[in-house]
């Protein structure tokens, strides 16, 4: 990393704390690594975030949100596979007995790459940390043999020792148990989407990289459910001709990380992209971070090698952003779960997660079955003789012709049942439709990464100071309020019009301390889009002056159409030169 990028991610997270976006969690006894606390500012920036997340997904798309409970009982993610898999590499410092990612000290010291070092079993980490050398990096002391950890956070529910409880590592699962209520939402229709917003926690090991690997954190899971013989997306006709810039995994597995840039219709047709939903999914995805000010070019999205995907999945995509401090991050995935999560559930829960499917027409199939021949069964089983012919009508034919070849009998529980007892015959029925367990794709968001590169991206210096240009709809305040001076009844006029604006739902700030100077480069700092300066002329005729942060042009209006302006302005429908509604003489 070079100096530059140093430096500026120090003014940025010096700016973080000092205007109050975000800060590590229980500094006076000394902070405790992977937990933020948000500021006004930075908790504003979020909310907004999370906010167009809810434009795209729910209110565009039709998404239903939900909100389902952090702490599972151990069962749920014994079934989803967690308890097995959501475990990382670990080493301990045999010197400070300090505890490290294994994979992640690889990448860092010895600069393999994550693909590389993810396929390692323990005892490979282990020879790899040997021949690299890689010594603590706190103390330069050697490590122990490396184990897996379990990074998700244990506990008890209620005061019983035996009620083990898990913290949700993904906001996912709170979807999946849902399923048989949210298809019912949904009126029993494919496809349909779920989304949750919410805290997910994962007991990170060593995490050093601020809101980028926490272990409480925002994640945004957007689960869509769809029939895996339904071919028809609607959405690819409003995306199906947006480009996105991918690495693929056989790139990957040459070494090189060359971009194919493609439309998402291509992706389908060549193949790269497994499932339409995934990939008109990744599009959208792709323009949200474009509103969030982060350009396509600095955006890819990297194809998982099998090893490196969630046990769950059948293609996965990581949506990555450059950042200058850390290189490429992740900060969305998309997986392919297909029918798994589902699956588990029901045979853990032995609820039935199928949906039936009418077919446009229905379907005439021959099927062969046995029948009972109550002739001969009356005589021999005389009371349980309607009892088992029951059980032979639901008998697999297959099974019951294969033992009657093999042994001349069929046993049915405890009944032995000779062909004399049955007829085996084909008849025609009709399907009307096919139960199946729906498949899923899941867009998956995380709130503090979305945060940070939003952050980093809005972040520009202009004669020496530092300004964030954050996206206007997403910017924490909208505009200040400013009276020239404080006497003269400007400060009073000034308070109207701020209390005008705060009434008509815009987020406002009313700052009068210091020179106008003083206070507008604190707004530039805090991002603040708009300035509304009011001065002598404002108690002559009713008029302000509008400041815009980015250029620090000025245009004046009437108080009075202020509200509207600001308003259209906000929503992205006219442009700072049309706040200005009167001309200076
Ligand atoms: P990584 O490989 O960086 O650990 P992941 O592949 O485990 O991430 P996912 O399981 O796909 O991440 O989680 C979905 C999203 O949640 C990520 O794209 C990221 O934005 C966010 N996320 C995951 N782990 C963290 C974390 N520890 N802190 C903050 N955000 C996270
Ligand atoms: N969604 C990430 C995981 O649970 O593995």
């Amino acid at each position: 990393m070079n100096k530059q990028a140093q430096d500026k991610f120090n003014i940025i997270i010096e700016l973080a704390r000092r205007r109050g976006f975000f800060w590590q969690s229980y500094e006076i006894y000394g902070g405790v690594s992977g937990f933020v606390t948000y500021g006004f500012l930075g908790a504003k920036l979020k909310q907004n975030i999370e906010k167009k997340l809810r434009e795209i997904f729910v209110n565009k798309l039709g998404i239903m949100e939900i909100e389902a409970p952090i702490i599972a009982p151990s069962r749920i993610f014994e079934a989803s596979g967690h308890v097995d898999h959501f475990k990382e590499p670990m080493v301990e410092c045999l010197k400070c007995k300090k505890r490290f990612r294994a994979d992640h000290l690889l990448e860092e010291t010895a600069k393999l790459s994550a693909s590389d070092v993810e396929k390692l079993s323990l005892e490979e980490l282990k020879e790899a940390l040997e021949k690299h050398n890689v010594r603590c990096p706190e103390c330069g002391g050697n490590f122990s043999n490396p184990k897996h950890f379990l990074t998700m956070f244990k506990t008890t529910i209620g005061p019983y020792s035996r009620a083990v409880g898990y913290g949700r590592p993904e906001a996912a699962q709170g979807i999946f148990v849902e399923f048989r209520r949210l298809y019912e939402m949904a009126r029993e229709k494919l496809p349909f989407g779920v989304m949750q917003i919410g805290h997910a926690l994962r007991n990170e090991i060593s995490p050093r990289q601020g809101l980028i690997r926490l272990r409480e954190f925002t994640i945004a899971d957007i689960e869509f459910f769809f029939d895996p013989k339904d071919t028809n997306c609607f959405l690819l006709q409003e995306v199906g001709d947006e480009t996105l810039r991918l690495v693929l995994a056989e790139s990957k597995l040459r070494g090189s990380e060359e971009i194919v840039e493609v439309t998402v219709k291509e992706a389908l047709k060549n193949g790269y992209i497994k499932v339409s939903w995934q990939a008109a999914f990744m599009a959208i995805a792709k323009s949200l971070l474009i509103e969030l000010g982060i350009p396509a070019n600095n955006q890819r999205f990297v194809e998982k090698l099998p090893w490196e995907r969630a046990h769950y999945s059948l293609q996965s995509f990581d949506q990555e952003v450059y950042v200058d401090r850390w290189g490429w991050i992740e900060v969305s995935g998309h997986a392919y779960r297909t029918d798994y999560d589902l699956k588990q559930h029901m045979d853990f829960s032995g609820t039935d997660m199928r949906v039936f499917k009418d077919y446009e027409k229905p379907v005439a199939r021959e099927k062969k079955i046995v029948k009972p021949v109550m002739t001969k069964l009356g005589p021999v089983f005389k009371s349980t003789a309607q009892k088992i012919a029951k059980m032979i009508s639901e008998a697999n034919p297959e099974e019951v012709e294969a033992s009657f070849k093999a042994r001349g009998y069929y046993m049915l529980g405890n009944y032995k049942i000779l062909p004399e007892h049955v007829e085996i015959t084909t008849c025609t029925l009709e399907e009307r439709g096919r139960r199946f367990i729906p498949h899923v794709v899941e867009p998956s968001f995380g709130s503090d990464r979305l945060v940070y590169v939003t952050l980093e991206y809005a972040y520009r210096v202009k004669s020496d100071r530092v300004v964030l240009s954050f996206p206007r709809d997403i910017a924490p305040i909208q505009v200040g309020v400013y009276p020239l001076v404080s006497r003269d009844g400007l400060p009073e006029k000034a308070l109207q019009v701020y209390n005008t604006l705060v009434n008509e739902d815009i987020a406002a700030e009313y700052d009068e301390a210091g020179s106008i100077g003083r206070r507008y480069a604190r707004a530039d700092e805090a991002g603040i889009p708009l300035g509304v300066t009011i001065d002598y002329e404002t108690i002559k005729d009713d008029t302000v002056t509008i400041r815009d942060r980015d250029t620090w042009r000025q245009v004046r209006t009437s108080i009075d159409a202020l509200p509207e302006l600001l308003h259209k302005y906000f929503r992205k429908k006219i442009e700072f030169d049309d706040l200005g509604t009167i001309v200076k003489k």
